[in-house]
């Protein structure tokens, strides 16, 4: 019996031009270059440029996204893009990725799962795909949070950067086995007991202003492992697969300490691990999107290869996506 699977048609991505190294940072925080990559792993971030909006961003990674599946806008009927960091309160920043594309049919609309928006915005589209609702979407991860820092507090400062990633999904007929190319299983989980522990300190109905990044670290270092280990052993367990067939693992790049600690738990082999996280910094919801179009373009992620996502993030909340390619 066939079953209908989102299947990748391409992917792409969007940094600003602009870098931001750690010696910068050092120069006007109390830290260091060798602190910050011991802890995190982090050796520069891209910073978006003045009037450079996170619709923007969005918008250069779905024209990638786009080119590389070889398909029009126009072939587009579902835009879903996480970010905790939209150009306005309202309308959707996936409006303005629609208007911006010149498409004007379908839906289009934000979800905000903070650093787990691509794997929540992923399953989302997964599932309208799924039930025939819509044909082929972009799920878009895009963020600023360069505008949302508290500049002066070196406990998150040093952490984040600003960036893109989308993905082209299409619903297609497959066999309904192991083999099957797109999304297989999907794991979305949320406890909002913990959503003091990182959060933005502002917002429309609370402050009236934007507000700032806060986070207790240390509080949120503590989860981390434990629920991405989970919500990963939930897609082993339903899609009856072991780390062994994993070809590619492509974790949230929070932190290289996480990602080291979940692989190891897991049994994922180093070299089967996707890092950018020197290279991005933490960019919430677009950093899987960003990691998976480094690993597509330099040649790892290839046709049928087993590909796995995790997130995890204010909320809290985690969840994992298991895919082949
Ligand atoms: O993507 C969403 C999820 N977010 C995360 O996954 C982030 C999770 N947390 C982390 O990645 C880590 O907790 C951090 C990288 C934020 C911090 O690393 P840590 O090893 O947990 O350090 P800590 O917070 O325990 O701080 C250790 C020390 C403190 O000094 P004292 O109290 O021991 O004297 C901090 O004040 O490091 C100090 N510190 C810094 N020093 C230099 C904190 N930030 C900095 C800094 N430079 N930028």
């Amino acid at each position: 019996m066939t079953v209908i699977r989102s299947v990748v048609l391409g992917c792409g991505s969007y940094l600003p031009r602009q870098v931001l190294t750690n010696a910068e940072l050092a120069s006007r925080v109390d830290t260091s270059d060798e602190w910050i990559v011991q802890r995190t792993g982090i050796r520069q971030r891209h910073i978006a440029a003045e009037g450079e909006f996170t619709s923007h961003l969005a918008i250069n990674a779905a024209r990638a996204a786009l080119a590389d599946a070889g398909i029009d806008a126009q072939a587009i009927d579902l835009i879903v893009l996480a970010t905790s960091t939209p150009d306005n309160t309202f309308p959707a920043t996936a409006v303005a990725v629609q208007s911006g594309l010149g498409i004007n049919h379908g839906a289009a609309f934000d979800l905000q799962a903070v650093c787990s928006g691509f794997v929540f915005a992923l399953a989302t589209a997964d599932n309208f795909l799924r039930a025939g609702a819509f044909k082929r979407a972009l799920v878009i991860g895009a963020e600023t949070f360069s505008r949302i820092l508290d500049w002066n507090d070196r406990g998150t400062c040093v952490l984040f950067g600003d960036g893109a990633g989308a993905l082209v999904i299409e619903a297609q007929e497959q066999p309904g086995e192991l083999s099957d190319r797109g999304i297989l299983t999907s794991h979305l989980r949320s406890d909002g007991r913990h959503k003091a522990k990182l959060y933005v300190d502002g917002g429309p109905s609370s402050t009236q202003q934007v507000g700032h990044l806060r986070m207790e670290g240390r509080e949120v270092f503590k989860h981390a492992v434990g629920m991405i280990t989970d919500v990963i052993v939930d897609a082993f367990k339903a899609s009856g697969t072991t780390a062994e067939d994993i070809d590619w693992f492509i974790p949230h790049q929070a932190n290289k300490r996480i990602i080291d600690a979940s692989a190891h738990k897991l049994h994922i082999a180093p070299q089967k691990v996707v890092l950018t996280v020197d290279m991005h910094g933490n960019t919430s919801a677009a950093s899987i999107p960003l990691a998976m179009s480094v690993a597509v373009k330099d040649g790892r992620v290839k046709k049928g290869d087993l590909v796995l996502l995790e997130a995890m993030g204010g909320g809290f909340t985690w969840g994992s996506v298991l895919l082949r390619w």
